[in-house]
């Protein structure tokens, strides 16, 4: 039986991961912890709850112990923007906190840990078109680098003590439930919630940062995918590109304009355009393919006409 433990499960993704996960495995299966943030009430009460911070070992091993947990869910991070104006928070959270999650993996040998890592693996040396797999991983971003060290420590793991860790590199991630935690790519989500609210948008990326973007349908699928895949099929770990949709925030504006034609935007750039220029435009996710059967649902189009029918009614009540 599965007992799994989500952490950062008031984020962004955690928030739309749980309910996904207790549907499929069982609301009394699925331990939801969050850390800072007030959980929702469907998210506190339709499952347990716990609050754990993953710099306090103590605090997560108690959780495991007490629920019989064999699978964790690790999303507790600190992501590229806020990492970038507190590099040595997202060195502690993302590098020391994971640290422990993969000993408390390793101690009480549990059945798997799922991490994500990120494009932001990436740096201004990669190649930026159809970036593969195996490339140049020179982040200039803390964030980065602590993607890098979560990737390596997670394949070391795996060697070393046989612990089932298994990671993907999301692109930016766009929903509708959750507001994003600190990204480079939240700019996306920002104009969904301007144009549906009727409201000019100022986009903090300007015209040409064509960026790796996933609808999360599609990012949640491939972590559960990941999660659920044969073992002696994976040849990678920790590590997988996965590719669902590439724009620049005027192609955004664009498709948005197709539904509510009285939309505006203009650019001015800030701080995490130099981000946004060290990361790739597109990936070449052929392994995640090949090892996990990956194939997205959401293309640009079908993205924003789902955006557009969830949000109206949650900004606007009509
Ligand atoms: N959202 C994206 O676009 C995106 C893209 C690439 C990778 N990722 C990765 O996916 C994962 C989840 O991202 P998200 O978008 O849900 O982020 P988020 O910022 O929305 O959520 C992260 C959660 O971690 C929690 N947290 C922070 N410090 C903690 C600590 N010390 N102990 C326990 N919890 C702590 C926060 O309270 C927050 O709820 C992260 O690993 C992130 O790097 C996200």
């Amino acid at each position: 039986m599965k007992k799994i433990l989500v952490i950062g499960a008031v984020g962004q993704i955690g928030s739309e991961l749980v309910p996904l996960l207790r549907t499929k495995y069982g609301n009394e299966n699925v331990v939801a912890a969050g850390h800072s943030k007030k959980p929702t009430d469907d998210l506190a009460n339709a499952g347990p709850f716990e609050f754990v911070n993953v710099l306090d070992k103590e605090s997560v091993e108690t959780v495991v112990k007490d629920h019989g947990i064999d699978t964790i869910y690790n999303l507790a991070a600190i992501l590229s923007a806020t990492g970038e104006q507190k590099p040595q928070l997202a060195y502690n959270v993302n590098n020391n906190g994971y640290f422990n999650i993969l000993e408390i993996g390793r101690e009480q040998e549990l059945e798997r840990i799922m991490t994500p890592s990120s494009i932001a693996a990436f740096g201004p040396e990669t190649p930026r078109d159809n970036t593969p797999n195996e490339t140049i991983l020179k982040p200039t971003t803390m964030y980065g680098i602590t993607k890098v060290t979560g990737e390596l420590l997670g394949n070391y793991y795996f060697q070393k003590y046989g612990l089932d860790v298994r990671g993907l590199r999301y692109p930016g991630i766009i929903s509708s439930e959750t507001p994003p935690g600190g990204g480079t790519t939240d700019y996306s989500i920002e104009m969904y919630y301007a144009a549906v609210k009727g409201e000019h948008y100022t986009s903090f990326l300007g015209e040409g940062s064509a960026l790796p973007m996933m609808y999360m349908p599609d990012a949640l699928k491939a972590i559960v995918d990941l999660a659920e895949a044969d073992i002696s099929k994976l040849t990678h770990h920790s590590d997988f590109n996965v590719n669902a949709m590439s724009f620049a925030p005027e192609e955004l504006a664009t498709s948005i304009q197709k539904e509510c034609p009285e939309f505006t935007v203009d650019y001015k750039p800030d701080f995490r355009q130099a981000i946004a220029d060290s990361w790739p435009k597109s990936l070449d996710d052929s392994a995640a393919r090949q090892e996990w059967n990956w194939k997205p649902g959401y293309d640009l189009k079908a993205m924003t006409k789902d955006m557009i029918e969830k949000l109206t009614p949650k900004l606007t009540g009509e």
